[in-house]
C-alpha cells in the first residue's frame, strides 16, 4: 500500500498533556512539591573576638563578622524571620597548636554562644560548630602528631571537651564538622558522661574537601596551609558520603548533613532515602559567593538563583539548609515571591 501523494497525516493529539498543570499560577503553587519555609531555614553567624562593629567580609558581600554587641540583635532578627536556628562560628584573636580557646568557657565561641541563647530565648535553635580549625594556628580541624600529620584519637578527646563546654554554654545543637572518625560515638559518650544526654548532634557526615569552603576561610581567616584531604571526602565519592552518613547514624547523631550542597545533590539524595534520622545540607561560602558575584555583574538574576538553589537542595532531600541567604529568604518566602 503506498500513501497518497500530497496528503499529510494529521499530527496526533498527545494523550499526556503535563503542561495542564503549569498554566496558571495558582494551579503551579497547588501542584508544587517543594515548598520552602523559614522554619527549615538556618542562618550561619560568625563572631568575631575583639570586633567593636561588625566587619564585612570582602568574599561575601552582605555577610559580616558580628561582635558580641551585634550578636543578640542578628539572633532576634533570625527568629524573627522564623528561622528554624543559627549556626555560631568563632574567630579567636589568639590560636595555638592545640586550638585552646575552642574550649575555654570565655574562648569567643563560648562566649557568643551564652550571649546567643539568651537573646534567643528559646525562640530558635543555637547551634555551634564543634571543630578545631578555627581556634588552630596551623589551621586544621585536629591536633596534629609529632610528624604533622592529623592525630584522629588526640583529636576525639579534644572534641569531647569542646561538647561538654558547648553544652554549658547554652549550645542546643552541636555541629560536628571536623570529619575525624568515630567522632559521633565519642561526643556522645563525652556528653551522656556530663549530664548533657538531651544535648543532640548534627554530624556533618558527608563533608568533601571541597573548593568552595574558599571564601568561609576568609570569613574565620583560616591560617590553613595544604588541604584537608586526609580527613574530608574526596569529591568523586558517592557510595562514601552514604557510608559515612551510616556510620554516624549507628554511633548516635541525631541529625546528618550533606556539605557543599549544590555539587552533592545525588549524594544528598541518597542519604535522605537511606535515612533514619533528619537530613540537612549545607549551601556553604563558595555557593553563595558565585551567585553574589554573577548576580552583582547582572549576569544572573539573584532572586531566582537563591530561590532555584535553595529549592533544588530541598528537593534532593534536604529537610532543612544552612545557607546564608536565610533572612532575605525567609523574607520572600513570607511575602510569597
Ligand atoms: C569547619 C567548617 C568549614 C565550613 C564549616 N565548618 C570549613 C572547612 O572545612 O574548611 C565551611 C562553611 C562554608 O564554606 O560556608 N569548621
Amino acid at each position: 500500500p503506498h500513501r497518497r501523494l500530497g496528503r499529510v497525516s494529521p499530527t496526533p493529539a498527545p494523550r499526556d498533556r503535563p503542561r495542564r498543570l503549569r498554566d496558571t499560577p495558582a494551579m503551579r503553587r497547588l501542584v508544587s512539591e517543594t515548598r520552602l519555609d523559614p522554619a527549615d531555614l538556618v542562618l550561619p553567624i560568625f563572631v568575631r573576638e575583639g570586633a567593636a562593629a561588625p566587619l564585612p567580609i570582602a568574599s561575601m558581600p552582605g555577610v559580616v563578622q558580628h561582635s558580641l554587641e551585634s550578636l543578640p540583635g542578628a539572633v532576634t532578627d533570625a527568629a524573627a524571620a522564623g528561622l528554624g536556628g543559627v549556626m555560631l562560628f568563632g574567630v579567636p584573636e589568639q590560636r595555638d597548636a592545640r586550638g585552646s580557646g575552642a574550649t575555654d568557657p570565655e574562648g569567643i565561641l563560648n562566649v557568643a554562644t551564652r550571649v546567643a541563647a539568651d537573646a534567643a530565648d528559646g525562640a530558635l535553635v543555637v547551634q555551634t560548630d564543634l571543630c578545631l580549625d578555627e581556634f588552630t594556628d596551623h589551621g586544621h580541624c585536629g591536633v596534629l602528631d609529632m610528624l604533622g600529620r592529623v592525630d584522629n584519637d588526640a583529636t576525639l578527646e579534644r572534641y569531647q571537651e569542646m561538647a561538654i563546654v558547648q553544652a554549658a554554654s547554652g549550645s542546643q545543637l552541636l555541629g560536628l564538622s571536623g570529619m575525624m572518625d568515630g567522632q559521633v560515638a565519642a561526643v556522645r559518650e563525652a556528653l551522656d558522661g556530663s549530664g548533657f544526654s538531651n544535648t543532640p548532634i548534627l554530624a556533618y557526615s558527608a563533608k568533601y574537601a571541597s573548593a568552595f569552603y574558599g571564601p568561609f576561610r576568609d570569613a574565620i581567616e583560616s591560617t590553613l596551609e595544604g588541604d584537608r584531604r586526609t580527613y574530608q571526602l574526596d569529591p568523586g565519592n558517592r557510595r562514601e558520603g552514604l557510608r559515612e552518613a551510616l556510620i554516624d547514624i549507628d554511633e548516635g547523631a541525631d541529625i546528618v548533613m550533606v556539605k557543599p550542597a549544590g555539587s552533592y545533590l545525588d549524594v544528598l539524595a541518597d542519604i535522605s532515602a537511606a535515612s533514619v534520622v533528619p537530613v540537612w545540607a549545607y549551601q556553604v561560602s563558595g555557593e553563595y559567593a558565585m551567585i553574589e558575584a554573577a548576580a552583582a555583574h547582572g549576569w544572573i538574576d539573584r532572586k531566582r538563583a537563591v530561590i532555584e538553589t535553595v529549592r533544588g537542595i530541598r528537593r534532593a532531600g534536604a529537610d532543612a539548609v544552612l545557607t546564608y541567604w536565610a533572612l532575605e529568604l525567609a523574607d520572600w518566602i513570607r511575602k510569597g515571591d
